[in-house]
């Protein structure tokens, strides 16, 4: 057991899924025989999370309510937060600032789904002594993503959806943040989608000298479009996670 919270989100527009997301949740939608997001509370109760807040939007916070319940399901208790509009990744996870209360903070988005425990790279950040930490992953399309740039096996700069990658590793939507994450938050203005951008704050981190990464080592994958989900649907099927 340790003090880190875990911190699910699950808001957003999923405009990429659309129809499939006109009157749903992304995050409830079938991967193989689970609602999605039903694999973001596995991974982090499997690591020994057990205090964990979902944030959404406001017009699925009661489906999500309602399917997840108070977490004695899933060995858990849950704190909700409604996400009024799609600010972006570092906006949904400023409103988790009173409910970690100055703990660290273990936070998935939502849409990603792995392969590996995270009970490994929970152990190495409590063991790095605060500041936060990224998992990394190869993959053949990182213009979808938050590109990292590493020198020596240190990241020394990310870069949201770069035209032209720098390196073929992507930042997956695992980070670990201790409580200054919310003091940089308020710091950061809207990008050009005019979403707080976690790629900021990672590059803030990065700036102060207190950013550690580490490479997955089984598959990862986002799901936010059809392709990807697809894809998912397969990677959970023919090699289901840990
Ligand atoms: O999948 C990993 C990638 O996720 C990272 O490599 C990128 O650096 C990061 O910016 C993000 O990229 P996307 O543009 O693909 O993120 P997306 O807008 O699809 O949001 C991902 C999840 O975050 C989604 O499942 C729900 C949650 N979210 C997103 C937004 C914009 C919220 O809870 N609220 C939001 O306002």
């Amino acid at each position: 057991m340790n003090d880190l919270k875990g911190v699910i989100l699950a808001g957003g527009t999923a405009s990429r899924l659309k129809p499939l997301t006109k009157v749903t949740n992304k995050h409830l939608l079938p991967v193989g025989k689970k609602p999605m997001i039903y694999y973001s509370i596995e991974k982090l109760v499997g690591a020994g999370i057990s205090d964990i807040l979902v944030v959404t939007g406001v017009e699925h916070l009661g489906s999500v309510v309602e399917l997840l319940g108070s977490g004695r399901d899933f060995g858990c208790s849950f704190t909700y937060k409604v996400q009024d509009d799609a600010g972006g990744i570092a906006q949904a996870l400023g409103l988790a600032e009173g409910f970690v209360a100055g703990s660290p903070v273990l936070v998935i988005l939502g849409d990603n789904l792995f392969q590996d425990s995270l009970r490994d790279y929970v152990r190495e950040y409590l063991g790095q002594g605060g500041g936060a930490r990224i998992l990394l992953k190869a993959v053949h399309d990182p213009e979808r993503f938050g590109v990292a740039v590493l020198d020596g096996g240190k990241v020394v700069k990310v870069v949201e959806k770069p035209e032209e990658p720098e390196s073929e590793l992507a930042v997956t939507g695992v980070y670990f943040y201790d409580s200054s994450v919310y003091d940089i938050i308020r710091t950061l203005k809207p990008s050009g989608r005019g979403e707080l951008e976690i790629t900021d704050v990672n590059n803030e981190y990065i700036r102060r000298g207190s950013m550690q990464c580490c490479i997955m080592r089984g598959w990862w994958s986002d799901a936010g479009t059809f392709e990807s989900l697809e894809h998912v649907q397969r990677l959970v099927r023919d090699n289901p996670p840990e």
